[in-house]
């Protein structure tokens, strides 16, 4: 029997692929247990899921930070360890049309959001980071305080694509406006890179001429739902 890994998990919605973790963990079928559940909007549906579930749960408001930041960025406001050029020179995010302002201003904002999330991840016991619906993308100063060493990746996430196609914020509505005939969805690791990372697991599913944009997200969310415990288990069968 494999070890049970500790899951910490980060949404921004709804959060279906995370009842479907929760549900996995409960039933025993994964060996994992959740250990919080972080947002970057409060209110969510994804939360009370939590809290129902008796997991503890935050909020680090990324809009409201992005918001104070427009007003200006100190020096002080960013985390201690922060280095604009090396975060610079690793990211594989902003595209090389943004100047060189609107670069430095996303990767700094980002920072200053990244670090709560930092202080509070910090108090937990954490094998692996699973992103469930999380509609931020993560930057190198984040993802260096996470994994453990180059290659030994501890943040995985869910994509409702068949990546390599379609990575970005709308693989389903991508994957219906070209006319595909399979979606599909993937669950892979968090690198540098957008939607990018070593791929762990994926589901495909047949698309009929007659299917609209919301049965395609139907279809999808229930292979997500089987798919992303599979994933955790994986991984924590990888830790024996
Ligand atoms: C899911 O379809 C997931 O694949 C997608 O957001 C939805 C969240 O649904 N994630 C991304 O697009 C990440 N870039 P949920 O909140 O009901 O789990």
């Amino acid at each position: 029997m494999a070890k049970k890994i500790n899951v910490g998990t980060l949404i921004s919605g709804g959060g279906t692929n995370l009842q479907a973790i929760i549900d996995a963990c409960l039933d025993h079928s994964i060996e994992a247990s959740i250990v919080f559940t972080g947002s970057d909007t409060p209110g969510v549906k994804g939360l009370e899921r939590a809290q129902k579930a008796n997991i503890d749960t935050f909020v680090v408001d990324y809009s409201q930070i992005i918001q104070s930041c427009k007003k200006g960025i100190k020096e002080t406001d960013l985390p201690n360890d922060f280095n604009l050029d090396e975060i610079q020179s690793k990211q594989q995010l902003v595209d090389t049309s943004a100047s060189k302002g609107q670069m430095a201003f996303f990767l700094k904002t980002r920072a200053i959001a990244e670090r709560k999330l930092l202080d509070i991840i910090s108090d937990y016991d954490m094998d692996l980071l699973v992103l469930a619906g999380f509609m931020r993308v993560l930057t190198p100063y984040f993802i260096d305080r996470i994994n453990t060493g180059p290659g030994k990746y501890k943040i995985m996430n869910i994509h409702p694509a068949l990546l390599p196609s379609f990575p970005g914020t709308d693989g389903y509505g991508d994957t219906f406006n070209y006319g595909c005939k399979i979606g599909g969805c993937t669950v892979h690791f968090i690198d540098y890179g957008e939607d990018t990372g070593p791929i762990i697991g994926q589901k495909a599913f047949e698309i009929a001429d007659t299917d609209t944009l919301d049965d395609i997200k139907e279809k999808g969310l229930e292979k997500e739902w089987e798919l992303y415990p599979q994933c955790i288990q994986k991984f924590a069968e990888s830790l024996i």
